[in-house]
């Protein structure tokens, strides 16, 4: 019975540390994300992220383009993209060939945190 007490007791000790270690990493993650996207996207993007001149989306818009899944705002950063009869796309990556596909998954969280609903 002793031993047993003593089981549950390191096994919640290890959740306990296990979840400071992700809340640790998610930090780090958003920290880079906020710094692409003050230096890469930004310029159109704007600080509120609404966008900086015509053409650009308003990021912030509960039913705008944040609604797209993870993975498809992916492609579309790191690919590039323009909607049918867009009069303005973006280019790949914001054009900035140096971000790594890291970059573009921190980024994405950060518009997520920052400019969306959650
Ligand atoms: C040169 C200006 C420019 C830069 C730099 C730029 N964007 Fe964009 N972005 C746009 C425009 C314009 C659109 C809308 C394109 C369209 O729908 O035709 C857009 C669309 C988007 C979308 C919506 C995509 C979708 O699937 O609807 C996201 C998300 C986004 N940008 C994120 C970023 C991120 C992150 C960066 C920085 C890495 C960035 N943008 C840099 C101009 C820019």
């Amino acid at each position: 019975m002793r031993n047993l007490n003593r089981k549950r007791l390191v096994t919640a000790g290890t959740f306990v540390s296990i979840g400071l270690l992700s809340a640790t990493a998610w930090a780090q993650d958003s920290t880079n994300g906020r710094a692409v996207y003050d230096t890469t996207c930004v310029a159109c993007h704007g600080d509120d992220g609404r966008g900086a001149f015509e053409g650009v989306p308003d990021l912030t818009r509960s039913d705008g383009r944040l609604l797209k899944s993870d993975d498809e705002l992916f492609t579309n950063v790191r690919e590039g993209f323009q909607s049918p009869g867009s009069m303005m796309g973006m280019p790949a990556n914001g054009g900035n060939p140096s971000l790594s596909e890291q970059d573009v998954r921190d980024v994405i969280m950060f518009l997520r945190e920052d400019f969306g609903d959650e």
